[in-house]
């Protein structure tokens, strides 16, 4: 018994604990074994646990001191982490932001909330009547190739939205007037990608239909959100132009934001960007969507926020907004 008490003494000694895992393994094993040994001990003869006694307390001895020892070493450990800490550092908090896409959504809608208008969605997958038909835009129509369509079956009755327009089409059908409504979202066509188109991009299309709406109030509005969007200071003009569902149908251009009109690069000499196509809603589309062109009469106007968000912030490359790369997004913050 007495040379079990040694070893047990010894074999303490030689532990080296150096973490906490090892030493509630430490723990476990050893309090087993003294417990054992201690239930052998109390049933000993009265003259061997005299002399055996000083031994049993000299291991219990032991094995409070490297516990006690052990938790005074985390403890310090512990202490020593806290002090090494530098509070006054600067810290690298990198908050997210909206995508520039997102951004620029968010300012339209916006302005057009603040002028009364509501937000309507449309399908993106879409049928042939929503996309074209109901446009002014029937089968035949030359004006179908100005989009490079995505169709979705052989039959050719549904695409993938090729323009926002699908959304007046709903909402025209769906509601009555007096409408003031926007839509914003992705656009699909059957383009090359490269720097300056992409096979899906973002589109906004907004509308009104009411009584005594004219082009003026369409003007109006045109110049307020050009400058919104663009800055207070912002030139705007119309040019005539075409499009099926709208007649007269105009083109805007804002003021080149790189030279002011002098003429650059970016705005062919001309002084000049194309922004938005709109004009008044044609009398077919509005007869088309069951709303009578005697009484009502509405404008319209759409176009893409990838062009715009490019001129604002002055990339070159229509492909970067889709990429995720971190170094193009962050600039955004
Ligand atoms: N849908 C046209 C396009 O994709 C843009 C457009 C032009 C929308 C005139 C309109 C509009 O609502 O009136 O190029």
């Amino acid at each position: 018994m007495k040379k079990k008490f040694q070893d047990i003494i010894a074999e303490i000694e030689k532990e080296e604990i150096k973490n906490n895992a090892e030493f509630l393994s430490f723990k476990k094993k050893y309090s087993t074994l003294i417990k054992e040994l201690n239930n052998e001990f109390i049933n000993l003869p009265v003259e061997t646990k005299r002399e055996l006694g000083c031994m049993m307390n000299l291991l219990k001895n032991k094995m409070k001191s490297l516990c006690d020892d052990f938790e005074k070493t985390i403890k310090e450990q512990a202490s020593k982490k806290d002090d090494d800490i530098d509070y006054t550092l600067p810290v690298d908090i990198s908050l997210g932001c909206k995508h520039p896409l997102t951004q620029l959504g968010d300012e339209m809608s916006e302005f057009f909330l603040s002028y009364g208008f509501d937000f309507v969605d449309a399908p993106e997958i879409e049928d042939d009547w929503h996309n074209f038909t109901a446009l002014n835009m029937p089968y035949d129509h030359p004006a179908r190739d100005m989009q490079d369509t995505f169709f979705l079956d052989n039959k050719k009755q549904y695409v993938l939205r090729t323009h926002t327009t699908n959304a007046q089409a709903r909402t025209l059908e769906n509601k009555k007037p007096p409408i003031y409504s926007v839509c914003i979202g992705k656009v699909f066509r059957n383009e090359t990608v490269s720097a300056r188109s992409s096979e899906v991009f973002h589109q906004i299309d907004g509308f009104v239909v009411d009584k005594n709406v004219s082009f003026a109030d369409f003007k109006t509005i045109m110049n307020d959100f050009l400058r919104h969007i663009f800055g207070s200071k912002t030139k705007m003009r119309i040019r005539p132009s075409y499009f099926p569902f709208t007649s007269p149908s105009v083109e805007i251009d804002i003021e080149c934001l790189i030279c002011k009109g002098k003429g650059c690069s970016i705005c062919k000499k001309s002084g000049w960007l194309e922004i938005l196509g709109g004009g008044l809603i044609h009398d077919k589309v509005l007869e088309n969507c069951n709303i009578d062109s005697s009484i009502y009469s509405g404008y319209a106007f759409g176009g893409g926020l990838e062009r715009i968000s490019m001129l604002i912030h002055g990339i070159n490359d229509i492909r970067l907004f889709y990429e995720n790369d971190m170094r193009f997004l962050r600039q955004f913050r």
